[in-house]
Order: C-alpha cells, then structure tokens, then sequence
C-alpha cells in the first residue's frame, strides 16, 4: 500500500474525494499526513475528521521561499511518503524542492495543460472564448505546470458560462481524474521511469481523456 502526503491551502474537495475513495477501497492507499501552509484552510478540518494527521506551516513565518520549501520538505520526509499530492497547494515551489520529489509529486491544475499555466485558468478559457476547458493531472517539474500531464479532464463550455459556473463543472471532473490517477500509481498500472509513462504496461504519449458524464454538466 503507497503511502500519500497531500499538500493543501484551501476547502480541500479534491482531498476529500481522495479521502472517500481511500475509504470505500477504491484506491489501495494510505494518507499519512495532511499539510497546509493556511491554518484556516478547510481541508485541515477535512483531514481530521478522517483521522489523518495535519500539520500546519505558514508560509508567512519564513524568510524566503527556499527557507519555507526546506522546512516544508523536511516535515514531508518525516512521513515517507511514496507520493506527495498537490492539492489546491497555492505556492509556487522552489527547484530543489521539486527536485527532492522528482517522479513523486503530482499536481492537479484547472486547465487543459499546456494552455493556462498559472491563476485565473477559468477567465481565461472563456476570454479566448474555448468550446471545451477541464483541468489537468501532472508530474511536478521545475518549470511552473509544465511537466508531463497523466490525465485531460475535458468539461464543456457553456455559452451563459461564468467563472464560477465553469470553476464548478472544472471541479467535478477534478473529482474523478485526480483519484484516477492516484489509484492507478497505487496500483503500479502507470509508471513514469525516464521521462516515459506508460499505463497498464503500455506507452502513454498523450494523456487520457475523461470527460464529464452528461448528468454532472449542468
Ligand atoms: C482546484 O481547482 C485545483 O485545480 C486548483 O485549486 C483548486 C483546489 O480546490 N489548483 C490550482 O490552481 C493549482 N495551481 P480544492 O481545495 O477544493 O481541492
């Protein structure tokens, strides 16, 4: 059984699915701990009520972003983790950070990646006026959400679209790709070793597509 930290700032609905699923079964893992650099973030209270372990590190109680990123790692290693899930974690990670986890840490980010790297990923779909929008689960490299995505979770684009309609629809397809991927690393179905993924023994050159079931697209 792999042994997950996951990272968070906030309400932590991607958490709690992982945490679900973890529960019912569905995914053969154990969440050793869960940290969050907001002591207010909901997701804590989440984690808690799941009997998981929470630390809490302020970003703010830190010089610079290597001091934090430092501090932070540390306290991850403390649980030896087999993956380290980020999830709703708003900080952009320091190099030697993300290095230390090479091929272990894992990101969910609100585009279909490469397009919208970076915040405000729902304006900007429906700025550029795009039919389809989703989200994106990925390794962790250096450059800012950038490297190599697992799984596109495709929802479409309404035409009486807000961004908070879109964020809602972008969130339920979060829902089942994030856990996806976590269940298929946990069962040693994907693998990513030299750069190179592959899924169910197979080479993965572009990711999967999931798209929304018709009842969620409201
Ligand atoms: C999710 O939509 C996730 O994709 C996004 O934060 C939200 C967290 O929601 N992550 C990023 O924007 C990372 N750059 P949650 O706290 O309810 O899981």
């Amino acid at each position: 059984m792999i042994k997950i930290v996951v990272l968070i700032s906030g309400n932590g609905t991607n958490l709690q699915t992982i945490i679900n699923q973890i529960n019912t079964g569905e995914i053969n893992a154990e969440i050793a701990a869960v940290i969050s650099n907001r002591a207010n973030a909901y997701g804590l209270e989440r984690a808690r009520k799941a009997g998981i372990a929470t630390e809490v590190l302020e970003h703010g109680d830190f010089a610079s972003r290597e001091a934090f990123d430092q501090s932070l790692a540390k306290l991850i290693d403390r649980y030896q983790p087999d993956l380290v899930a980020l999830a709703g974690f708003m900080r952009i990670l320091s190099d030697a950070f993300v290095l230390h986890y090479h091929n272990k840490l894992l990101n969910i980010h609100p585009s279909l990646l490469p397009k919208y790297r970076g915040l405000n990923t729902h304006q900007r779909a429906l700025e550029a006026g795009d039919k389809q929008h989703g989200a994106s689960v990925h390794f962790v490299i250096p450059e800012l959400d950038a490297g190599t995505v697992i799984i596109h979770g495709v929802v479409p684009v309404m035409a009486d679209d807000t961004v908070e309609t879109l964020a809602h629809r972008v969130h339920c397809i979060e829902h089942i790709i994030y856990p996806k991927a976590i269940k298929w690393l946990a069962e040693s179905d994907l693998k990513f070793e030299n750069d190179r993924l592959t899924l169910h023994g197979k080479a993965l050159t572009e990711p999967v597509k999931v798209y929304l079931p018709a009842h969620l697209e409201l």
